[in-house]
């Protein structure tokens, strides 16, 4: 395999000898805040984001086909031996020719949202009823596109602007796929008292077909509230990073690299959160998510001469 990328998160290796190409994504335990990596590593956090991203992969495939090939790598799907320090935080997908519009669907005021509408009375350019407050649901779920503007960070825009760039016939589908994969997600999120209040999809092409890429509704592309503890107005809890940033904030740090040293309560606590995340919305232990992971890794596999 051939290292192609490395994001903030994610390390992509192309994989030899398959056509169409296939891409080995392997989420590392890495974790930013304020657009910086931290030094420090959140122990399982690849592995919990691989986990939570195939079950829903799972969930939505009969509204969109996804990337996936394979959600637990073999051998013979990689075509070579599978690194131990991939298990359980890699996936075998078709590469895709990526639409570079992040579907952003809101269903609840948090973020950059609730800052243009605090100015302005809108969300990405949409009218808002008055007397919305922080953590208030919106009157429905919105689709609001953003692009990555010229020195890389994102920028909101409207439906409008979207339709202009990229076609309203692209836009209108992937806005109608991601109103409908947030639906679902909200539902299964729902059901163990779980707000999903906002997320992210990014979406791809392959030999024509559009796939929904990425991630899908993770800690770090969604931001999942506790439902009980939820009123408007008031800062939701959260299950994903913001023990770090207000552990940041409380430094202030002046979010420049280099990063500060976190301490191991911080990384613990968000290992947790991330874990009761996934373990609340799927049923599923982390720990099986690693059985089976580890037994597919090892399918095929001569066993030791002995
Ligand atoms: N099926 C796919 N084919 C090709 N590229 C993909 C596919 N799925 C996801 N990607 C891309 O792979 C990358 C995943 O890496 P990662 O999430 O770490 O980085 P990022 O989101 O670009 O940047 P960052 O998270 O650092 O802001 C993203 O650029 C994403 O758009
Ligand atoms: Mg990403």
């Amino acid at each position: 395999m051939r290292h192609v990328y490395s994001g903030k998160v994610r390390d992509v290796y192309e994989l030899d000898s398959f056509d169409p190409p296939r891409l080995l994504m392997v989420a590392s335990d890495r974790v930013s805040a304020f657009d910086v990596v931290m030094k420090e590593k959140v122990p399982g956090k690849g592995q919990i984001l691989t986990a939570m991203s195939c079950w829903f992969m799972a969930l939505t495939s009969d509204i969109v086909p996804n990337h996936l090939i394979e959600a637990l790598p073999t051998p013979a799907g990689v075509g070579e031996p599978i690194d131990p320090e991939f298990v359980g935080r890699s996936v075998v997908t078709r590469r895709a020719q990526m639409v570079e519009l992040e579907c952003i669907v809101r269903g609840h005021l948090a973020g950059s949202a609730y800052k243009e509408y605090s100015a302005k009375g809108t969300v990405h350019g949409h009218s808002l009823p008055a007397g919305l407050k922080l953590a208030s649901p919106l009157p429905e779920p919105l689709f609001c596109p953003s692009i990555k503007n010229a020195v890389g960070h994102d920028e909101n825009i409207s439906v409008a602007r979207a339709r202009e760039i990229f076609g309203a016939e692209l836009v209108d589908l992937l806005a109608r796929t991601s109103l409908a994969v947030f639906a679902r997600g909200s539902e299964a999120a729902a059901k163990a008292g779980i707000v999903l209040a906002d997320t992210k999809f990014e979406f791809g092409y392959s030999d024509g077909e559009l796939l929904l890429c990425d991630e899908v509704l993770t800690p770090d592309s969604s931001r999942f509230w506790e439902s009980e503890a939820l009123e408007p107005g008031k800062e939701p809890v959260q299950f994903d990073k913001q023990p770090l940033r207000d552990y940041l904030e409380g430094l202030g740090w002046d979010k420049a690299p280099p990063p500060p040293a976190l301490p191991s309560e911080v990384l613990a606590t968000l290992s947790a959160r991330y874990r009761s995340v996934y373990e609340r919305i799927t049923g599923q232990s982390f720990e099986s998510w690693l059985a089976r992971a580890q037994a597919a890794s090892s399918s095929g596999r001569p066993g030791p001469a002995d």
